[in-house]
């Protein structure tokens, strides 16, 4: 064995515990020259047949006026606020290749799932997509996100059910993804309330049937979205990956942290390594219709009143999506590890003995939902109409997210500005929501 710590095999964190395979802090922004050896090693002793570097191809530089996203935007492909359009100095997986990955992302018509799916393909790689379509929201903005991926190359779209459990191994055994990107979910706390039954097959079925396809086709890593909400009643801010959380206030809570604790047995059972996300109130363009940002948007932009809970006396790390993308490419090629300073006498929820991460994936700059309305106002250039509301139950006052963890594990943290981001979503709404989605001109 390489002797620890000397960069042969091993890195250390910078509280002193030991990783095995190279240090991923090292060549995260740089683009090392095109003769540089990217090794990701992965440590899944279950998965036997890959116990050796998971991904070890040559580092290739992006594209020099050449490649699809140099063409596109010479053809004028990137010049909308399109899905995961990665600005400059955005993390594609030009930095660290997934040559050969076979990468399945759920909930690909979603929010977040087609911002990850739209970088992977702009990166040229490939990607079997699945979403069941369901009505929770406006299907026709589904469709819309899936209009845009579907004409470039290296896109498969299944429309599937995840909590059919045949239909989903069968998906798995005909893709045998590599990497697996897992989005999909029932989210949304207040619908929880009155729906838990949804939660309950995609969330706590369908992420049953994820694991079980990742564990029959050894899938070197899955990455799933988590949530703050498991944070429930917790008051220490910021919200911290140590934390215990074992008191969430919404079923949608409860559901995520279940997938937490569903996916450390199958870590450790089968080896599988498993990082969670748990993501703080994601924004920006092709957002979700029942939050906030979009919510107040399209009130404001009708004249319609615009309900805010709590007096407005909320705080919320806002967290632009292409921060998000980023920190979902940066993890991907970096299958979980086991944590060898992890002690069942003192354990730390965020790591393990098996290959088991939890990070927070916020932007660490809480905002009051006043300011939300106000940089809102602000680019749509008109005034809202507030009507003042009670706490909703099942919601928490604030979130804050503490992204030491991500930091140190990949040297990013989101941080894009809620006026910025506000910006680009509200670009977003007038210019592509409404004409081509909703059908306002
Ligand atoms: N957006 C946020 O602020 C936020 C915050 C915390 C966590 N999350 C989590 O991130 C993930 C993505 O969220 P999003 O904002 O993109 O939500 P979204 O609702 O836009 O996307 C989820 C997608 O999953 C699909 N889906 C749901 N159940 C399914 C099933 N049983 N089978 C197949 N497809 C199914 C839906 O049709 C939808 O297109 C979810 O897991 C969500 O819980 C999001």
């Amino acid at each position: 064995m390489p002797a620890p710590g000397k960069g042969a095999g091993h890195w250390r964190r910078t509280d002193g515990i030991l990783y095995p395979g190279r240090d991923p802090r090292t060549s995260l922004h740089p683009v090392p020259p095109a003769t540089d050896t990217a090794s990701v090693t992965g440590c899944s002793a279950g998965h036997a047949a890959r116990a050796t570097p998971h991904i070890t191809t040559p580092v290739r530089p992006p594209p020099k006026g050449g490649g699809r996203a140099a063409s596109q935007a010479q053809d004028g492909g990137l010049r909308r606020p399109a899905l995961g359009n990665a600005p400059a100095g955005r993390i594609t997986l030009e930095h660290f290749p997934l040559t050969d990955a076979r990468i399945l992302v759920t909930g690909v018509a979603g929010f977040i799932g087609a911002a990850v799916a739209r970088r992977l393909l702009d990166t040229g790689l490939g990607v079997v997509g699945i979403d069941n379509l369901n009505a929770y929201y406006d299907v026709r903005l589904k469709q819309a996100r899936l209009a845009e991926l579907a004409p470039l190359p290296g896109f498969t779209f299944e429309k599937l059910d995840l909590a059919d459990r045949a239909a989903t191994a069968s998906a798995f055994s005909r893709h045998r993804p590599t990497h697996v990107v897992h989005l999909a979910a029932q989210a949304g706390v207040r619908y929880s309330i009155e729906h838990p039954e949804t939660y309950v097959d995609s969330n706590l079925v369908g992420f049953g049937n994820i694991l079980e396809g990742c564990r029959h086709q050894k899938t070197e890593h899955l990455v799933y979205a988590s949530s703050s909400s498991v944070y429930g009643a917790n008051t220490t801010l910021p919200f911290s990956v140590g934390q215990n959380v074992d008191h969430p206030i919404s079923l949608y809570a409860a559901t995520k942290k279940a997938n937490e604790l569903m996916a450390h047995t199958y870590a450790h059972l089968y080896r599988l390594p498993v990082t969670g996300l748990r993501l703080f109130t994601v924004y920006g363009p092709w957002g979700r219709p029942d939050m906030a940002a979009f919510l107040f948007t399209d009130a404001i932009w009708h004249g319609r009143p615009i309900k805010v809970f709590n007096n407005g006396d909320m705080l919320r790390d806002f967290t632009y999506v292409d921060d998000v993308v980023d920190a979902v490419l940066a993890l991907l090629p970096r299958p979980a590890a086991p944590d060898a300073a992890w002690s069942g006498a003192r354990p730390d929820p965020a790591t393990s003995a098996a290959p088991y991460r939890i990070y927070n994936v916020g932007n660490h700059a809480p905002e009051p939902l006043m300011a939300l309305v106000s940089q809102i106002e602000d680019a749509l250039g008109r005034k809202a109409k507030l009507e003042m509301e009670p706490m909703q139950a099942g919601d928490v006052k604030a979130t804050f997210a503490d992204v030491s963890a991500l930091a140190e594990a990949v040297d990013f943290a989101p941080r894009t500005p809620l006026k910025e981001g506000i910006g680009r979503f509200v670009a977003w709404y007038r210019d592509i929501y409404l004409p081509r989605i909703a059908g306002q001109p």
